[in-house]
């Protein structure tokens, strides 16, 4: 009688079908992510509550950090929003330090954007901020702090935030969300202090000798063979770059930052930075007892990057026995509009690490660190072009605050397929241009790298968009 229904459905409603479960009870247990309660009746009204406190977390059998945390644990609660939703979030600080939290990604007014001094006060201990918002784009985003960014992120605060959309037509039921980071601490779970390394530390950006997943170490997904998962990523960490290998598997892109992109990319390895987020559809093949593994791969960053790291086993993946399932290429697309280059504002943006003054290195962008840097102009609606050269011998994964930006080739082509991009890899000698269009959001926002010690280091600056009150002023502190 199930089967006879089964077959109903699949004649009369091919797109509900494609959306059926394929995977086996609890697959997905392994990575389970805290969800928190949503207090609003209203079902367009996501509130919740959101407290940053230091907790003991277990990051692998026996292992315990005292980590940073929201809501106690790592990483912080999963909180999920249909497109459109309005989000209330109260937060509460209970850490001795102040700090805020940053909504990565989402389009928010400025007074959300969690940037102390620029565009919120710092919430000190004991004392609250509520965020509110609507989250205008489908997509996978994620909130950490921007107080000492490196450090309280490097000790555990980040967590998932994703805007889903129903009628995205992706049709794979099946679907995780994936933070990637990792944390260092001893053997009395002390945290790996930010400032190790000095210097020299910044410059090669911090690693955790923890790889995590969900806030675990090689957690195990299953699967039955073929069958189509989707993935959400996030890379969380703050100085990690994560190469995706799959045993050569192909990882199915359809879509990154801001949501989908026009259309499906298949490739056999995966490299999301600091801050970016890929949503991947996986189809895994194997057998019942030969676990498939995903692998970090070797990636050079900058010097030292490849002689110094290892390849990692992040997480496993153990097979039914289920008969394999073969899955239909995945055909989803969006229709973003073609940008147009020509008319827009060109501005560089000129990335350097001049030779070590006084035992200690500075990242600067054109020619000053954020603490000397006077804030970029835009006018509201301007569309601008941001030639990103990089001439440092580091990559640096480029974050813009607040809006999304296309990647426009050198011949000033948009790079196809077109997708919307908040953070992108600059790498090491290289250019990138950015297309960005700023919307009716005035106030002023921060760029930065995302690899956050660079970032500390100097390797920020903001965009005043409007007619910016604040204008000509120059930066104090580091947020
Ligand atoms: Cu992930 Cu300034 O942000
Ligand atoms: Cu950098």
């Amino acid at each position: 009688m199930t089967m006879l229904i089964l077959i109903l459905v699949c004649l009369f409603m091919p797109e509900m079908a494609a959306a059926q479960s394929l995977a086996p009870a609890g697959w997905d247990v392994g990575l389970k992510l805290n969800e928190p309660a949503d207090l609003n009746p209203d079902p367009r009204i996501v509130e919740i509550n959101l407290t940053a406190k230091l907790a003991d977390v277990e990051v692998a059998p026996g292992k315990l950090v005292h980590a940073w945390t929201y809501d106690g644990g790592l990483p912080g609660p999963l909180i999920k929003a249909r497109v459109g939703d309005r989000l209330i979030v109260h937060f509460k600080n209970e850490l001795k330090e102040p700090t805020t939290v940053h909504w990565h990604g989402v389009r928010v007014p400025i007074e959300m954007d969690g940037v102390p001094d620029i565009s919120q006060p710092e919430v000190k201990q004991g004392e609250s901020f509520t965020y509110d918002f609507v989250v205008r784009d489908a997509g996978l985003y994620w909130y950490h702090p921007h107080v000492m960014s490196a450090a309280q992120v490097g000790f555990g605060l980040y967590g998932a935030l994703l805007v889903e959309d129903p009628d995205d037509g992706v049709g794979v039921a099946d679907q995780v969300t994936i933070v990637l980071s990792d944390i260092g601490f001893d053997a009395k779970g002390q945290l790996e202090p930010a400032d190790s390394g000095g210097s020299a530390g910044m410059v090669f950006g911090r690693e955790g000798d923890y790889v995590l997943v969900n806030g675990r170490t090689r957690p195990t997904l299953r699967a039955r063979p073929g069958a189509p998962q989707r993935w959400r990523i996030v890379n969380a960490a703050k100085s990690r770059f994560f190469y995706l290998d799959l045993e050569g598997q192909a990882f199915t892109v359809i879509g990154v930052d801001g949501g989908l992109q026009e259309r499906p990319v298949t490739n056999d390895i995966l490299l999301v930075t600091p801050g970016e987020r890929v949503d991947v559809i996986v189809a895994p093949k194997g057998k019942a007892g030969t676990p498939l593994t995903l692998r970090a791969m070797l990636y050079n960053r900058g010097y030292g990057s490849v002689q110094y790291r290892s390849v990692e086993d992040v997480l496993f993946i153990e097979f039914t026995a289920q008969p394999p399932v073969t899955a239909a290429p995945v055909r989803v697309s969006r229709a973003l509009p073609l940008p147009a280059v020509e008319g827009a504002t060109r501005v560089d943006v000129v990335l350097t690490l001049p030779p070590m003054e006084n035992g200690k290195s500075e990242f600067r962008v054109n020619g000053v660190p954020f603490w000397k840097a006077k804030p970029f102009q835009a006018k509201l609606g301007e569309t601008q072009l941001w030639i990103v050269r990089n001439d440092s011998d580091w990559d640096h994964p480029f974050h813009l605050h607040g809006y999304f930006f296309q990647i426009i080739d050198d011949k000033d082509q948009p790079v196809r397929p077109l997708a919307l991009k908040d953070t992108v890899n600059v790498p090491m000698k290289t250019t990138v241009r950015l297309l960005v269009t700023f919307d009716e959001r005035p106030g002023e926002w921060m760029f930065h790298c995302h690899i956050l010690d660079h970032a500390d280091g100097g390797l920020m600056g903001t965009v005043m968009v409007g007619d910016g009150k604040a204008s000509g002023h120059v930066h104090t502190k580091k947020p």
